[in-house]
Protein backbone atom coordinates (compact mmCIF):
# COMPACT_ATOMS: atom_id res chain seq x y z
CA UNK A 1 0.00 0.00 0.00
CA UNK A 2 1.13 3.25 -0.56
CA UNK A 3 2.18 5.88 1.90
CA UNK A 4 -0.57 8.06 0.53
CA UNK A 5 -3.51 5.46 0.44
CA UNK A 6 -2.43 4.21 4.33
CA UNK A 7 -3.12 8.16 5.64
CA UNK A 8 -5.97 8.33 3.60
CA UNK A 9 -7.31 4.77 5.28
CA UNK A 10 -6.30 5.72 8.51
CA UNK A 11 -8.65 9.27 8.28
CA UNK A 12 -11.31 7.50 7.38
CA UNK A 13 -11.07 5.22 10.43
CA UNK A 14 -10.59 8.15 12.84
CA UNK A 15 -13.79 9.76 11.24
CA UNK A 16 -15.78 6.72 11.72
CA UNK A 17 -14.58 6.37 15.21
CA UNK A 18 -15.26 9.98 15.94
CA UNK A 19 -18.73 9.33 13.90
CA UNK A 20 -19.38 5.88 16.32
CA UNK A 21 -18.87 7.89 19.46
CA UNK A 22 -21.44 10.74 18.50
CA UNK A 23 -23.93 7.83 17.84
CA UNK A 24 -23.63 6.17 21.01
CA UNK A 25 -24.05 9.74 22.67
CA UNK A 26 -27.29 10.29 20.70
CA UNK A 27 -28.36 6.85 20.69
CA UNK A 28 -28.44 7.15 24.65
CA UNK A 29 -32.18 6.05 25.75
CA UNK A 30 -32.39 7.05 29.57
CA UNK A 31 -31.02 9.94 31.91
CA UNK A 32 -30.81 9.69 35.40
CA UNK A 33 -30.59 13.43 37.11
CA UNK A 34 -30.01 13.82 41.07
CA UNK A 35 -31.91 16.78 42.39
CA UNK A 36 -31.43 17.90 46.52
CA UNK A 37 -33.48 20.92 47.36
CA UNK A 38 -32.35 23.14 50.42
CA UNK A 39 -35.84 22.41 52.05
CA UNK A 40 -38.72 20.40 51.07
CA UNK A 41 -41.27 22.62 53.03
CA UNK A 42 -40.03 25.78 51.39
CA UNK A 43 -43.12 26.88 49.50
CA UNK A 44 -41.70 28.54 46.27
CA UNK A 45 -39.29 25.70 45.79
CA UNK A 46 -42.25 23.31 46.70
CA UNK A 47 -43.86 25.23 43.15
CA UNK A 48 -40.63 24.85 41.08
CA UNK A 49 -40.35 20.96 42.09
CA UNK A 50 -43.63 20.19 41.02
CA UNK A 51 -43.41 21.89 37.63
CA UNK A 52 -39.83 20.37 37.12
CA UNK A 53 -41.34 16.89 37.88
CA UNK A 54 -43.91 17.85 35.03
CA UNK A 55 -41.50 19.54 32.64
CA UNK A 56 -39.81 15.45 33.22
CA UNK A 57 -42.48 13.61 31.66
CA UNK A 58 -42.65 15.90 28.97
CA UNK A 59 -39.18 15.76 28.13
CA UNK A 60 -39.73 12.20 28.50
CA UNK A 61 -42.63 12.09 25.50
CA UNK A 62 -41.37 14.63 23.58
CA UNK A 63 -37.86 13.10 22.97
CA UNK A 64 -38.40 9.73 23.64
CA UNK A 65 -35.60 9.36 26.32
CA UNK A 66 -36.50 8.23 30.02
CA UNK A 67 -35.76 10.65 32.10
CA UNK A 68 -35.20 9.43 36.23
CA UNK A 69 -35.31 11.94 38.25
CA UNK A 70 -33.78 11.19 41.97
CA UNK A 71 -35.42 14.07 44.55
CA UNK A 72 -33.63 14.68 47.79
CA UNK A 73 -34.62 16.80 50.88
CA UNK A 74 -31.51 18.20 52.75
CA UNK A 75 -33.25 19.38 55.11
CA UNK A 76 -31.51 22.41 55.60
CA UNK A 77 -28.13 20.74 56.48
CA UNK A 78 -24.98 21.42 54.62
CA UNK A 79 -23.91 17.65 55.57
CA UNK A 80 -27.06 15.62 54.73
CA UNK A 81 -26.44 17.54 50.86
CA UNK A 82 -23.34 16.61 50.62
CA UNK A 83 -23.73 12.59 51.16
CA UNK A 84 -26.44 12.81 48.81
CA UNK A 85 -24.58 14.44 46.21
CA UNK A 86 -22.21 11.43 46.86
CA UNK A 87 -24.91 9.05 46.94
CA UNK A 88 -26.24 10.01 43.20
CA UNK A 89 -22.44 10.12 41.55
CA UNK A 90 -22.17 6.46 43.44
CA UNK A 91 -26.10 5.54 41.36
CA UNK A 92 -24.57 7.08 38.19
CA UNK A 93 -26.48 10.42 37.70
CA UNK A 94 -25.31 11.98 34.32
CA UNK A 95 -26.03 14.94 35.69
CA UNK A 96 -27.07 17.29 39.22
CA UNK A 97 -29.73 19.71 39.92
CA UNK A 98 -28.19 21.07 42.92
CA UNK A 99 -30.41 24.02 45.62
CA UNK A 100 -27.66 24.75 47.90
CA UNK A 101 -28.15 24.82 51.90
CA UNK A 102 -25.12 26.77 52.32
CA UNK A 103 -24.48 28.76 49.01
CA UNK A 104 -21.16 30.43 50.77
CA UNK A 105 -19.92 26.51 51.10
CA UNK A 106 -20.96 24.53 47.45
CA UNK A 107 -16.98 24.09 47.06
CA UNK A 108 -17.71 20.25 48.76
CA UNK A 109 -20.25 19.46 46.35
CA UNK A 110 -18.39 20.77 43.45
CA UNK A 111 -15.18 19.00 44.36
CA UNK A 112 -16.79 15.52 44.19
CA UNK A 113 -18.80 16.66 41.15
CA UNK A 114 -15.73 17.45 39.15
CA UNK A 115 -13.37 14.25 40.27
CA UNK A 116 -16.19 12.26 38.86
CA UNK A 117 -17.00 14.46 35.79
CA UNK A 118 -20.52 14.84 36.56
CA UNK A 119 -22.14 18.51 35.55
CA UNK A 120 -24.15 20.66 38.10
CA UNK A 121 -26.84 23.00 37.51
CA UNK A 122 -27.52 24.93 40.62
CA UNK A 123 -30.77 26.70 41.02
CA UNK A 124 -32.21 29.05 43.45
CA UNK A 125 -29.57 30.17 46.07
CA UNK A 126 -26.33 31.19 43.90
CA UNK A 127 -23.13 29.89 44.44
CA UNK A 128 -20.13 32.36 45.01
CA UNK A 129 -18.41 33.23 42.06
CA UNK A 130 -15.11 32.11 43.04
CA UNK A 131 -16.61 27.91 43.04
CA UNK A 132 -18.48 29.02 40.32
CA UNK A 133 -15.43 30.01 38.09
CA UNK A 134 -13.86 26.27 39.09
CA UNK A 135 -15.47 24.51 36.24
CA UNK A 136 -17.38 25.16 33.12
CA UNK A 137 -19.67 22.33 33.95
CA UNK A 138 -21.52 24.40 36.43
CA UNK A 139 -24.17 26.32 35.97
CA UNK A 140 -27.07 28.62 37.52
CA UNK A 141 -30.76 29.28 37.27
CA UNK A 142 -32.41 31.82 39.35
CA UNK A 143 -33.87 35.74 39.02
CA UNK A 144 -32.05 38.65 38.96
CA UNK A 145 -32.35 39.75 43.04
CA UNK A 146 -32.66 43.26 41.68
CA UNK A 147 -34.55 43.30 38.97
CA UNK A 148 -37.37 41.21 41.54
CA UNK A 149 -37.15 44.33 44.11
CA UNK A 150 -37.50 47.25 41.10
CA UNK A 151 -40.98 45.28 40.29
CA UNK A 152 -41.45 44.86 43.68
CA UNK A 153 -41.07 49.02 44.82
CA UNK A 154 -42.67 49.76 41.02
CA UNK A 155 -46.37 48.20 41.51
CA UNK A 156 -46.51 50.86 45.03
CA UNK A 157 -45.12 53.52 42.97
CA UNK A 158 -47.90 52.93 40.01
CA UNK A 159 -50.48 52.67 42.93
CA UNK A 160 -49.45 55.37 44.75
CA UNK A 161 -49.38 58.01 41.02
CA UNK A 162 -52.88 56.64 40.27
CA UNK A 163 -54.54 56.52 43.69
CA UNK A 164 -52.24 58.12 46.74
CA UNK A 165 -55.24 57.11 49.06
CA UNK A 166 -54.75 53.89 48.27
CA UNK A 167 -51.34 53.76 49.69
CA UNK A 168 -51.82 56.50 51.94
CA UNK A 169 -53.89 54.90 53.94
CA UNK A 170 -54.81 57.75 56.78
CA UNK A 171 -53.35 60.82 54.64
CA UNK A 172 -50.86 62.19 56.62
CA UNK A 173 -48.63 62.42 53.94
CA UNK A 174 -46.79 60.04 55.03
CA UNK A 175 -46.59 56.21 54.03
CA UNK A 176 -45.42 53.98 57.30
CA UNK A 177 -44.05 50.78 56.30
CA UNK A 178 -42.44 47.83 58.22
CA UNK A 179 -40.36 44.98 56.54
CA UNK A 180 -40.25 41.63 56.64
CA UNK A 181 -36.71 39.61 55.37
CA UNK A 182 -35.37 36.61 54.15
CA UNK A 183 -32.34 34.40 55.43
CA UNK A 184 -29.73 36.83 56.21
CA UNK A 185 -26.74 35.23 53.99
CA UNK A 186 -28.84 34.33 50.94
CA UNK A 187 -28.24 36.78 47.81
CA UNK A 188 -31.94 37.48 47.43
CA UNK A 189 -32.60 39.28 51.06
CA UNK A 190 -30.15 42.07 50.86
CA UNK A 191 -30.84 43.22 47.55
CA UNK A 192 -34.22 42.69 47.74
CA UNK A 193 -34.42 45.02 50.66
CA UNK A 194 -32.31 47.81 49.65
CA UNK A 195 -33.73 47.90 45.88
CA UNK A 196 -37.19 47.54 47.01
CA UNK A 197 -36.88 50.62 49.19
CA UNK A 198 -34.65 52.76 46.90
CA UNK A 199 -37.42 52.21 44.21
CA UNK A 200 -40.33 53.34 46.72
CA UNK A 201 -38.02 56.30 47.60
CA UNK A 202 -37.24 57.27 43.16
CA UNK A 203 -40.31 56.96 42.40
CA UNK A 204 -41.35 59.81 44.81
CA UNK A 205 -43.41 57.48 47.90
CA UNK A 206 -42.99 59.26 51.10
CA UNK A 207 -42.21 56.56 52.79
CA UNK A 208 -41.18 55.75 56.85
CA UNK A 209 -39.84 52.81 58.40
CA UNK A 210 -41.54 51.93 61.52
CA UNK A 211 -39.56 49.18 62.03
CA UNK A 212 -38.31 45.31 60.64
CA UNK A 213 -37.20 41.87 61.24
CA UNK A 214 -36.30 38.95 60.02
CA UNK A 215 -38.34 35.71 59.15
CA UNK A 216 -36.16 33.36 56.77
CA UNK A 217 -38.97 33.27 54.11
CA UNK A 218 -41.72 31.69 56.67
CA UNK A 219 -45.02 32.36 57.21
CA UNK A 220 -44.99 31.46 60.90
CA UNK A 221 -41.85 33.31 62.05
CA UNK A 222 -43.31 36.50 60.04
CA UNK A 223 -47.09 35.96 61.59
CA UNK A 224 -45.05 36.19 65.01
CA UNK A 225 -43.42 39.69 64.06
CA UNK A 226 -46.25 41.17 62.55
CA UNK A 227 -48.66 40.64 65.60
CA UNK A 228 -45.77 42.32 67.85
CA UNK A 229 -45.46 45.23 65.46
CA UNK A 230 -49.28 45.57 65.43
CA UNK A 231 -49.16 45.51 69.50
CA UNK A 232 -46.29 47.64 69.63
CA UNK A 233 -47.51 50.09 67.30
CA UNK A 234 -51.57 50.31 67.12
CA UNK A 235 -53.01 52.28 64.09
CA UNK A 236 -49.44 52.89 62.60
CA UNK A 237 -48.67 50.73 59.72
CA UNK A 238 -49.78 51.38 56.32
CA UNK A 239 -47.93 48.96 54.04
CA UNK A 240 -45.87 45.73 54.73
CA UNK A 241 -43.23 44.91 52.27
CA UNK A 242 -42.08 41.38 52.41
CA UNK A 243 -39.20 39.83 50.41
CA UNK A 244 -41.51 36.65 49.75
CA UNK A 245 -45.04 35.71 49.54
CA UNK A 246 -44.77 33.43 52.74
CA UNK A 247 -43.64 35.88 54.81
CA UNK A 248 -45.96 38.14 53.20
CA UNK A 249 -49.38 35.28 54.71
CA UNK A 250 -47.84 35.62 57.94
CA UNK A 251 -48.12 39.19 58.39
CA UNK A 252 -51.76 38.70 56.68
CA UNK A 253 -52.52 35.64 59.09
CA UNK A 254 -51.71 38.33 62.18
CA UNK A 255 -53.63 41.07 60.79
CA UNK A 256 -57.08 38.37 60.10
CA UNK A 257 -56.40 37.89 64.17
CA UNK A 258 -56.28 41.20 64.95
CA UNK A 259 -59.59 42.10 62.40
CA UNK A 260 -57.46 44.36 60.36
CA UNK A 261 -58.69 44.52 56.90
CA UNK A 262 -57.11 47.53 55.60
CA UNK A 263 -53.56 47.59 54.95
CA UNK A 264 -51.07 47.02 52.01
CA UNK A 265 -49.21 43.75 52.01
CA UNK A 266 -46.54 42.91 48.93
CA UNK A 267 -44.57 40.01 48.26
CA UNK A 268 -42.58 37.85 45.89
CA UNK A 269 -43.04 34.58 44.28
CA UNK A 270 -46.09 34.32 43.16
CA UNK A 271 -46.79 31.00 44.82
CA UNK A 272 -49.82 28.78 44.54
CA UNK A 273 -50.70 30.17 47.90
CA UNK A 274 -49.51 33.63 47.28
CA UNK A 275 -51.47 33.68 44.49
CA UNK A 276 -54.42 32.38 46.37
CA UNK A 277 -54.30 35.83 48.66
CA UNK A 278 -54.06 38.09 45.29
CA UNK A 279 -57.24 36.60 43.69
CA UNK A 280 -59.21 37.32 46.95
CA UNK A 281 -57.62 40.83 47.32
CA UNK A 282 -56.19 40.27 50.91
CA UNK A 283 -52.27 40.38 49.28
CA UNK A 284 -52.21 43.89 46.82
CA UNK A 285 -49.08 42.61 44.70
CA UNK A 286 -46.29 40.50 44.41
CA UNK A 287 -43.66 39.62 41.83
CA UNK A 288 -43.60 36.27 40.00
CA UNK A 289 -41.07 34.57 38.31
CA UNK A 290 -42.15 32.32 35.28
CA UNK A 291 -41.96 28.90 37.18
CA UNK A 292 -42.81 27.38 33.46
CA UNK A 293 -39.21 28.53 32.76
CA UNK A 294 -37.71 28.18 35.30
CA UNK A 295 -38.07 24.39 35.97
CA UNK A 296 -38.03 23.86 31.66
CA UNK A 297 -34.53 25.72 32.06
CA UNK A 298 -33.05 23.24 35.01
CA UNK A 299 -34.60 19.70 32.86
CA UNK A 300 -33.27 21.71 29.44
CA UNK A 301 -30.36 22.31 31.10
CA UNK A 302 -29.67 18.97 32.54
CA UNK A 303 -30.70 17.22 29.84
CA UNK A 304 -28.51 18.80 27.34
CA UNK A 305 -25.46 18.46 29.72
CA UNK A 306 -26.45 14.46 30.23
CA UNK A 307 -26.88 14.05 26.47
CA UNK A 308 -24.08 16.17 25.26
CA UNK A 309 -26.05 18.38 23.37
CA UNK A 310 -26.96 21.83 22.32
CA UNK A 311 -29.25 23.58 24.82
CA UNK A 312 -31.89 25.36 22.95
CA UNK A 313 -31.56 28.95 22.08
CA UNK A 314 -34.63 30.00 24.44
CA UNK A 315 -32.46 29.67 27.08
CA UNK A 316 -29.73 32.03 26.45
CA UNK A 317 -26.50 31.60 29.36
CA UNK A 318 -24.96 34.95 30.55
CA UNK A 319 -21.22 34.03 30.10
CA UNK A 320 -21.92 30.56 29.51
CA UNK A 321 -23.03 29.69 32.82
CA UNK A 322 -26.27 32.01 34.26
CA UNK A 323 -30.04 31.79 32.95
CA UNK A 324 -32.13 34.15 34.44
CA UNK A 325 -35.33 33.36 34.54
CA UNK A 326 -38.15 36.52 33.66
CA UNK A 327 -40.64 38.03 36.21
CA UNK A 328 -43.64 40.22 36.59
CA UNK A 329 -45.43 41.95 38.65
CA UNK A 330 -48.91 40.57 39.30
CA UNK A 331 -51.31 43.41 41.25
CA UNK A 332 -54.66 42.85 42.78
CA UNK A 333 -57.11 43.23 39.93
CA UNK A 334 -58.85 46.77 41.21
CA UNK A 335 -56.72 48.22 43.26
CA UNK A 336 -59.28 48.74 45.64
CA UNK A 337 -59.85 48.64 49.18
CA UNK A 338 -58.93 45.34 50.82
CA UNK A 339 -62.21 43.36 51.33
C1 LIG B 1 -36.22 32.90 47.37
C2 LIG B 1 -37.73 32.85 47.49
C3 LIG B 1 -38.08 32.43 48.89
C4 LIG B 1 -37.42 31.14 49.25
C5 LIG B 1 -35.93 31.21 48.99
C6 LIG B 1 -35.27 29.89 49.23
O1 LIG B 1 -35.84 33.23 46.07
O2 LIG B 1 -38.26 34.11 47.22
O3 LIG B 1 -39.47 32.31 49.03
O4 LIG B 1 -37.98 30.12 48.49
O5 LIG B 1 -35.67 31.64 47.67
O6 LIG B 1 -33.94 29.87 48.83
Amino acid sequence: MSGKKFLLLAAACVLLTACEGAQKEDEKTSIRIGVSLYRGDDTFINNIRSVLEEKAKEYERQNNIKVTLDIQDAKGSQNTQNNQVERFISLGCDVLCINPVDRMDASVMIDRAMTAGVPVVFFNRQPVEEDMARWDRLYYIGVDAKETAVLQGQMVVDLYRKRPEDVDLNGDGVVSYVLLEGETSHQDSLIRTEWSIQTLKDGGVPIEKITGGIANWERSQASALMEQWLGAYPDTIELVVSNNDDMALGAIDALDRAGITRMNVIGIDGTTPGLEALENGRMLGTVSANKELYASAIMELAASCALGKELPPEYPLENGTYYWTPQEILVHGTFKENP
